[in-house]
């Protein structure tokens, strides 16, 4: 899906460019990336060139997939990805360069594409769904700050690195308010 421009009080949202694979490469050194998200591990310079080139390219001439930089002035933070599916639903993900957390950035950054996701404006969806591995506090932080409702735990749901894990699950709907609701497991 071609990616909208979204901007924020201090972030810019917009298509990632292949000019962001030496970030995105230095980026995904970090074991906590490859601990929560599927990327692939050992991440070299080529995975970076492919996802910020190819991947990006066919993601933007999709029904199925939006990809956002996350950018403040000239510094690319970050990613946050549309997952596009049936039903006028879609699944976020999302991830940020060790340095740039801790300061709200990825909170900012997931209220104002849901918002535009939900939109009869922008993508006019009806549900966004968020998931993560159980123990990924600080993504469920973001979620539970976003005003995303806590639905369960699906056990052994998903595979991550051959093995099969626990997955947390929460969903924001177009009816919702944005404040934080009481459930989650934090
Ligand atoms: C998820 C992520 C984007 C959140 O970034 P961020 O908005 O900057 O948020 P932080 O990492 O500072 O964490 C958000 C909050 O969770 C808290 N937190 C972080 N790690 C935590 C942990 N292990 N246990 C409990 N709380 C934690 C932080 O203290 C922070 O709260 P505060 O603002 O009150 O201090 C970032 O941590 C990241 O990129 N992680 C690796 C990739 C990832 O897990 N992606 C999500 C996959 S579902």
């Amino acid at each position: 899906m071609r990616t909208p421009r979204i901007d924020t009080e201090r972030l810019t949202l917009d298509s990632i460019l292949p000019s962001d694979a030496g970030a995105i490469y230095r980026y995904c050194q970090d074991p906590e990336i490859h601990r929560w998200v599927h990327t692939p591990d050992p991440y070299g310079l080529p995975d970076a060139e492919y996802f910020t080139g190819t991947y990006a390219a066919s993601a933007a001439n999709s029904t199925e997939l939006t990809l956002w930089s996350i950018r403040s002035g000239r510094a690319m933070l970050g990613v946050i990805e549309l997952r596009h599916e049936p039903l006028a639903s879609a699944t976020i993900g999302y991830w940020l360069g060790a340095e740039h957390r801790g300061l709200g950035y990825m909170t900012e950054a997931v209220h104002a594409i849901t918002d535009y996701a939900l939109s009869p404006t922008g993508f006019d969806l009806r549900r966004v769904h968020w998931e993560a591995f159980v123990g990924n506090h600080a993504s469920a932080t973001v979620a539970h700050r976003s005003g995303f409702t806590f639905e369960g735990m699906l056990r052994q749901s998903t595979v991550h690195r051959a093995r099969r894990v626990d997955a947390w699950h929460a969903s924001l709907l177009s009816t919702d308010t944005r404040e934080p609701k009481a459930g989650w497991p934090l």
